[in-house]
């Protein structure tokens, strides 16, 4: 559909606050900027955005024409993705797995723009030189974020949304469960212990992603689901880490062994599928809801990207691997 023949809804109330303008909605508060147009025409704009004309009819109202059409346009793209406006009010549904293909798309958009441009990531295209260090305090974050993988995982296990998606989530739960001692088996092999990884703490990075996780499994079990796909790798064949491990020249092969069986155990049973697989089994996903997922997938790859670049921000250049509680 032509984008000028949408009929937006404003979806938070505006107002001009020292020259910025500021969305509220629900307790979250925006600032938009850059502003295509002088802050009374933005104003005026959006409070015209009830669903009931078309971005054209409005243009045309203000005398918006050309190159600031293309901004009126992209004003109201943008706005849509942060869940501030309804785009079309025609479609008031979609499927399950459409909404997922749409927060896909976005989550490898911000994906590309961070994560994968981050320096631990980059680095593993040059493993050589990857400090030790390194290698070794990501599965000791992995360790705590897999040991605590019920925080995140258990609450979903009741949602009544559909019985078809409890059930898989139930049997992903199942095959989770002692993941983080196939880690604890790698750390094992260089010689760091059970009792010793019990008087640390990890990463804030990695208890603000188990808390974030436990929070939304808790509170929106919709966008819960649509973390998985990333956190258990959809789209990829083996670990880039594991790859940059072999091709490293420093890391043990007993090291890399579990930490390559726990990658394969994530591959063979396709969970980084399983994402895909429950939201097919949701029939429907309102557009209000669908603008609300894509509005928190800038939080969650935000946190999911500090997550690693704290690991190598912190290991290559700690002296002390463990970081013990004294
Ligand atoms: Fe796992
Ligand atoms: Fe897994």
């Amino acid at each position: 559909m032509d984008s000028g023949n949408l009929k937006p809804k404003l979806y938070c109330s505006v107002s001009i606050q020292n020259e910025s303008i500021i969305a509220i909605r629900d307790d979250e508060e925006f600032i938009i900027e850059p502003l295509p147009f002088k802050h009374d025409l933005v104003l005026k704009i959006l409070h015209s955005f009830n669903g009931m004309h078309t971005i054209k009819e409005l243009a045309n109202e203000y005398h918006i024409q050309d190159t600031n059409y293309e901004k009126l346009i992209e004003l109201v793209d943008s706005l849509s993705e942060f869940g501030l406006i309804l785009k079309n009010q025609q479609v008031n549904f979609v499927s399950g797995i459409e909404c997922l293909l749409e927060i896909e798309d976005l989550q490898n958009k911000l994906l590309y723009e961070t994560l994968y441009k981050n320096i631990f990531w980059t680095k593993c295209q040059e493993p050589k030189e990857i400090p030790f260090n390194v290698f070794i305090g990501l599965a000791i974050e992995n360790y705590h974020f897999l040991f605590r993988e019920s925080w995140f995982d258990a609450p979903i296990l009741s949602w009544q949304g559909s019985q078809d998606a409890r059930t898989l989530m139930n049997a992903f739960f199942c095959e989770e469960h002692g993941h983080d001692a196939l880690i604890l088996k790698s750390l094992n092999a260089v010689g760091i212990t059970k009792e010793e990884l019990f008087k640390t703490v990890p990463l804030p990075e990695t208890l603000a992603l188990c808390h974030v996780l436990a929070y939304w499994a808790a509170n929106d079990p919709l966008f819960f689901y649509t973390t998985i796909g990333i956190l258990e790798g959809k789209d990829i064949k083996l670990d880039s880490y594991v790859h940059a491990m072999e091709n490293s020249g420093t890391v043990p092969d007993e090291f890399i062994y579990y930490i390559k069986e726990h990658s394969m155990i994530n591959l063979n049973a396709e969970h980084g599928n399983l994402g895909r697989e429950v939201f097919k089994n949701i029939p429907a996903v309102s557009r209000v809801d669908v603008d609300r997922l894509k509005a928190q997938t800038h939080i969650f790859i935000d946190i999911y990207n500090k997550f690693y670049l704290s690991v190598w921000q912190h290991y290559s250049t700690c002296e002390q691997l463990l970081r013990q509680i004294k």
